[in-house]
């Protein structure tokens, strides 16, 4: 088993915040704990009653497990709420300073400015036919069009499908496909390291093969233009020209989507992962005023891209919901220099940073010269989220990004959580490094063993106890495993999120990491599945076996155990291809790391492929149980084969 004591980290370190942070901290005590310890219902509701509903709902929670709903009867509007809401107010209010990847190449928009621009996009998607509950696929690159198209969806309660631009047109067609998406919205070209790449030529390939799609709307991003299909493709400069500047917001059901958002899980087809429009509102609107402690004055940063979780909640949403001023940033962090981000922290006196520990264990990797050159001294806050922020990396952040003056907050949640579970609020609970901390407010977490039993010390399975207002609903056009996945019979109320985790004795959770056969590559998270599916595509592969290796900087990184057709010839060039063969299936961030060319895997004798054993092996481990093993001679060949490929690489 994964999660095992061997995986605990032993650390004593403990971390205060100055008395001057918790003065002016928004949480000063544990009275909001107390609220929602007493009655999770009215610590929601509170919450809730901070946002504008044209109705308020009758109900403030409907829970019939696996099923909850949440502000039942209400009437309300995410993209209301994050512009209209804050007018007249905010309108001069920066809402995004906006830098390109090159030289010079930087904007900003006002809350007036995005007020107006969101209702024109609306307005052209009215013009286009979209309407309420259409699917809205976006696959746009870091620009603040791509927040404009999300919210212009929301705003006319049409269902936004953001599919990050690094998926390959192959996985863009099977969401496209999935979703019955009938748009979608996208730019002529995405910058990235110098380079101009046509994003728009990845969305003409997936869309020949998906037969709902109606219109492709597309932003223009430099002066060249990209072909066009008539018809079927609109500029989206041409599509506004003339059309109202007022579209108002649609009254929404609390309960009807907002969006899906692909994940990986253990199959080879992603999960359409369903948030509704309340719930998943006020758990970002109070996540992000809680956890970053958030004032006026502040300017946000969250690298996350808006094409996973991170960059819904807390770039496309949260921070708005809270009127916040924010940076975004198109381009990568080692281009056009290694000092870009911190380049851009002191142009913009960013005092809340949000990042990943890949991106920190690069920058430590990369040295903490590079900082020297940057005055850094606007960070009050920093964050981590997407895998283990594991202490090294943790005290690195502290002493060369925060100066050692500012907490850490380590913020634990997924995709179906749609916002923050687990993190420490520093101005009432110590930082400890490797550890998340402990639960919000509302949230009830409980480690339990395989048979669910709850275990009071050491590590076991993270399960969510009470439900809560931006849990996912279910998976898009696949109840039945939303149940299986999520939830355990008899009762099915209790959320297993699939990471394994442990306890201190002040309660202080430290996540392990994955228990089912989901790899976290910086961040993101693949199933082995969906890249042996995408190798067994391959003309020339048999079978395939794909498992995790730890990896320094990224975390983990994908080994795939490749069996061969007949014949086949096992040598570089069809590693390269193969590889190549995982990039156009799905996107670069599932390139495997190493093939391994091999006779057979591992397997029960049902025939099912034991990957427990090749994880161990790819992590050096003893071999656990093998009595269920069919094929024992092929773990000592294979050994062998995998340390001559690890000294080779
Ligand atoms: O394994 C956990 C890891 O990322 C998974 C969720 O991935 P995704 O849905 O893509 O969302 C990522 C951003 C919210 C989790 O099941 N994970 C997320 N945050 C942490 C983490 N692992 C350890 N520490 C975290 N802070």
């Amino acid at each position: 088993m994964k999660y095992t004591m061997q995986n605990l980290l032993k650390e004593d370190r403990l971390f205060s915040v100055s008395q001057r942070f918790k003065e002016g901290a928004r949480v000063k005590d544990r009275s909001l704990f107390d609220l929602a310890d007493n009655n999770y219902c009215d610590y929601w509701q509170k919450e809730a009653e901070n946002l504008h509903w044209f109705k308020t709902w009758d109900r403030v929670l409907d829970w019939q497990p696996p099923h909850a709903q949440w502000f039942i009867g209400g009437k309300t509007n995410i993209s209301y709420n994050c512009l209209d809401r804050h007018m007249p107010a905010l309108k001069d209010r920066i809402a995004y300073f906006w830098r390109g990847e090159y030289e010079g190449c930087e904007r900003m928009y006002t809350y007036g400015d995005m007020h107006e621009w969101v209702q024109k996009c609306a307005n052209g998607l009215k013009k286009l036919g979209v309407k309420k509950g259409d699917r809205v696929a976006i696959y746009m690159p870091m620009i603040v069009e791509a927040v404009v198209a999300m919210q212009a969806c929301a705003r006319i309660g049409a269902i936004h499908t953001v599919v990050f631009a690094g998926f390959s047109s192959h996985a863009l067609a099977e969401r496209i496909n999935d979703a019955e998406c009938t748009l979608v919205i996208t730019a002529d070209f995405v910058h990235r390291k110098g380079k101009k790449i046509p994003i728009k030529k990845q969305v003409d390939e997936a869309v020949k093969d998906c037969a709902t799609i109606e219109h492709v709307m597309v932003f223009s991003t430099v002066e060249e233009s990209c072909a066009m299909t008539s018809k079927r493709d609109v500029w989206y400069h041409e599509l506004v020209e003339g059309v109202a500047n007022v579209c108002s917001a649609e009254p929404m059901d609390a309960e009807d989507p907002l969006f899906i958002l692909y994940t990986s899980g253990t199959t080879g087809k992603p999960k359409g992962i369903v948030h509704t429009v309340g719930g998943y509102m006020v758990g970002a609107y109070t996540t992000t005023k809680y956890v970053f402690d958030i004032k006026d004055s502040d300017v946000f940063w969250c690298t996350a891209d808006v094409g996973w979780i991170t960059g819904h909640t807390y770039v496309a949403y949260g921070p708005m919901l809270n009127g916040m001023t924010q940076v975004m940033y198109e381009g990568a962090p080692n281009y056009p220099h290694k000092g870009v981000f911190w380049e851009i922290i002191q142009e913009y006196e960013v005092s809340i940073f949000y990042t990943a520990p890949t991106a920190i264990r690069m920058f430590s990797k990369w040295g903490a010269d590079i900082l020297k050159a940057y005055d850094l001294g606007s960070l009050r806050l920093l964050g981590s989220v997407g895998e283990p922020l594991n202490p090294e990396a943790w005290m690195w952040y502290h002493e060369h990004v925060g100066n050692k003056k500012c907490p850490i907050v380590d913020t634990w949640w997924q995709t179906e959580t749609g916002s923050i579970m687990i993190t420490n609020l520093p101005s009432i609970d110590k930082q400890k490094p490797g550890y998340a901390g402990k639960p919000l407010p509302g949230i009830e977490v409980e480690l339990v063993d395989e048979s669910g039993n709850q275990i009071q010390h050491g590590s076991g399975l993270l399960t969510i106890k009470k439900p809560w207002p931006s849990m996912l609903r279910t998976l898009w056009k696949d109840d039945a495993r939303y149940r299986a996945t999520y939830f355990r019979s008899p009762d099915y109320d209790t959320y297993y999120c699939g990471d394994a985790a442990a306890k201190d004795e002040d309660g202080n959770i430290m996540i392990i990491g994955r228990v089912d056969d989901v790899i976290n590559v910086s961040g993101h998270r693949i199933g082995s599945m969906e890249i042996e599916s995408a190798l067994v595509d391959h003309e020339a592969v048999a079978e395939v076996a794909v498992v995790p290796k730890p990896h320094e900087i990224r975390g983990e990184a994908i080994v795939a155990f490749v069996i061969l057709k007949e014949h086949i010839l096992p040598d570089d060039a069809l590693k390269n291809t193969l590889k190549k063969h995982v990039v156009d299936m799905i996107g670069a961030i599932a390139r495997p790391e190493t093939i391994i060319f091999t006779q057979d895997v591992p397997k029960t004798r049902s025939g099912k492929i034991m990957r427990r054993l090749l994880r161990e092996m790819v992590h050096d481990l003893p071999l656990s149980d093998m009595t269920t093993l069919a094929n024992q001679e092929v773990v000592s060949s294979l050994k062998e084969h995998y340390q001559f490929a690890k000294s080779r690489s």
